[in-house]
């Protein structure tokens, strides 16, 4: 089954406050974008990447990519105003025989192939979508101003995340019209498309401010940690 990742990181990124656009924003010396990218790359579920640039960024993208040897990479193309804007670009780029598209957001640097298999996996139970979702633990209220309307029941709700898998009609079909969708699945929800949640990733969540990204660093760093003692015991061993 051919499996393509559109990459969306052409955001600018304002509340990062960086110099650059929040794809450039460096995280442990790279550009956040890498992580992602590489993530990706290395996974057996991905075939080919489109990567959604920020305009004026698509070559940056393209060296970043050779750098990291990321082989995968089809195309690297100037995102639009909006997000929704930037997927339907993005999509646009992606091979006439793909079976699956998966839509991912590089603020979300942490991907793992786990997730990836759970959202093929549902593919192929024959579901049009597959969306990573975490149980919402606080109570959510539907506000008009700072009036509020209703109170939702918390056990129905689910935060959902990126990256985004749909059997590759239905998605092309759903980004075909206009609107500013902040997710792909609520694009073919729209048109009747039947989208399961599978279960997502604390480490999956959005790198908005310089915070969430320290808090990405320490993870990484805990990782490696983890794994640099894995190998002293296997050296004991
Ligand atoms: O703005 P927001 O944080 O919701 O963006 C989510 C993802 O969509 C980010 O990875 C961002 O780079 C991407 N995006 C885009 N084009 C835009 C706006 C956002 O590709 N015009």
């Amino acid at each position: 089954m051919s499996v393509w990742a559109v990459l969306a990181a052409a955001g600018r990124g304002e509340r990062l406050g960086a110099d650059r656009p929040k794809a450039f924003a460096p995280l442990r010396g790279r550009p956040l974008l890498a992580e992602s990218l590489e993530r990706l790359e290395g996974s057996d579920w991905i075939e080919s990447i489109v990567v959604v640039a920020p305009p004026g960024w698509e070559e940056p993208v393209i060296l970043l990519a050779e750098e990291l040897g990321c082989g995968k990479v089809a195309a690297a193309v100037a995102g639009g105003e909006t997000r929704a804007e930037s997927v339907q670009i993005g999509v646009g780029e992606v091979a006439e025989d793909a079976a699956v598209i998966l839509v991912h957001d590089a603020a979300r640097p942490l991907v793992s192939d786990d997730v990836l298999e759970r959202l093929i996996v549902a593919l192929n139970e024959g579901w049009d979508g597959a969306v990573p979702g975490l149980p919402v633990v606080d109570t959510v209220k539907r506000v008009d101003g700072d009036t509020v309307v209703e109170t939702l029941p918390r056990s129905s709700l689910v935060a959902v995340q990126t990256p985004q898998a749909f059997v590759a009609s239905v998605l092309r079909a759903a980004v075909a019209g206009t609107g500013d969708a902040t997710d792909c699945s609520s694009l073919v929800e729209g048109r009747g498309g039947r989208v399961k949640v599978v279960a997502g990733d604390p480490r999956l969540f959005k790198v908005t401010t310089p915070d969430d990204l320290a808090l990405v660093e320490s993870w990484l760093e805990a990782d490696e940690e983890d794994e640099a003692d894995e190998e002293d015991e296997e050296d004991d061993a």
